[in-house]
């Protein structure tokens, strides 16, 4: 042990996009939608709300609140499918906005599960440097990257970004570990092309735009069982019950899959933190914003055992345990 979470933060699009405006965008209703997903807004990127601008507020936070200066960072990565551009990468876009000279910065593709795959990256590499400060990002403007014509995705994600300063302390506190997986023969449940191929003998068939692309009830299903195997994997693994867990940090993708797996795991849904409603799914900034929101809102304490569980395309999915 001994990879602490020395602050967190978070940063919100300021457009607030409800169901009912969406009623004029796609053949939707608010009922639907509610019912479906337990969604009631999300919020919308605007100018000057890039996912590396939303990223780069939310380090400021998160840095300002662990008392850690940007030039102390040795390392960003930014978890993200939604980059303004493919290259340079977000983090280094990042670096350049908060001043963190003294860092090298990657972005991580790993969907939904981009936070916790950081999260264990963090881990790593501040267990073989303990005087490394690293920053992990999730950050996302999926709404640039959405079919506004289909109501089966648009109706899903939104905007936002969320960070946490790790860095290292002595004594039982910290990550206690992470279970994580992928299963690349099942990326056409979910997926987004990349942009056309200038290159015709490159040209990938059925390439329509880059743009998310899913098979909702397969999705529905995968994303249940997979969250909950890993869990309970890590669990045992671990020597940790369920019982002992305060507070479960799960991705927001939607309140059934989200209640299906309390169910599953027969956790009090009092111990589950759950904003679906207000910023839909987030992608690799759900688990960053959510559990920027618990934090600050002081439902975590000292000592408290907090789990987090994802999964997204790829598929990536898994499950992390911290003594906080
Ligand atoms: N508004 C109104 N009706 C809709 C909408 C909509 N936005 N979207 C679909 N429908 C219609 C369908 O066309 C269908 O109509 P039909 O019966 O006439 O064909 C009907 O509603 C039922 O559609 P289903 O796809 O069966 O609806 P389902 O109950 O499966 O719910 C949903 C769809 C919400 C996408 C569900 O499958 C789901 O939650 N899947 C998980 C997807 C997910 O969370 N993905 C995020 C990325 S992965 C992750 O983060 C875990």
């Amino acid at each position: 042990m001994g990879t602490v979470v020395l602050g967190t933060g978070s940063c919100l699009p300021e457009r607030v996009l409800t169901n009912v405006e969406l009623e004029s965008i796609v053949d939707t209703n608010d009922e639907w939608i509610r019912t479906r997903t337990g969604i009631e807004s999300r919020r919308i990127g605007g100018k000057g709300e890039q996912t590396y601008q939303l990223s780069a507020n939310a380090a400021r936070q998160a840095l300002e609140r662990a008392g850690v200066a940007a030039e102390e960072l040795g390392l960003i990565v930014v978890g993200t499918i939604s980059s303004h551009m493919l290259m340079p990468s977000t983090a280094c876009f990042v670096q350049k906005e908060i001043g963190a000279k003294n860092a090298f910065a990657y972005d991580l593709n790993a969907a939904c599960s981009g936070f916790l795959y950081g999260l264990d990256l963090a881990d790593k590499y501040i267990r073989t440097d303990h005087d490394m400060k690293v920053l992990i990002i999730g950050a996302e403007t999926l709404s640039a990257r959405l079919n506004w014509q289909d109501r089966n995705t648009c109706i899903l994600f939104g905007d936002g970004a969320g960070a946490a300063v790790f860095g290292h302390a002595e004594g039982s506190r910290g990550i206690i570990g992470s279970r994580l997986l992928s299963d690349g023969s099942l990326w056409d449940l979910l997926y987004m092309h990349a942009p056309q191929s200038l290159n015709p003998d490159l040209t990938v068939p059925g390439n329509a735009g880059a743009y998310i692309q899913m098979e909702g009830k397969e999705v529905f299903k995968y994303a249940v069982r997979a969250m909950e195997d890993s869990v309970r994997e890590l669990l045992s693994r671990e020597h940790v019950k369920i019982d002992d867990v305060s507070l479960v940090i799960p991705h927001q993708a939607n309140i059934r899959i989200l209640n299906k797996l309390i169910d599953r795991l027969n956790v009090p849904p009092s111990k589950v933190f759950i904003n679906v409603a207000k910023y839909g799914n987030t992608s690799a900034a759900s688990i960053p914003i959510a559990l920027d929101e618990a934090n600050s809102s002081g439902l975590i304490a000292e000592g408290d055992t907090v789990l987090f569980c994802s999964f997204g395309g790829g598929f990536t999915w898994g499950a992390s345990l911290i003594k906080w």
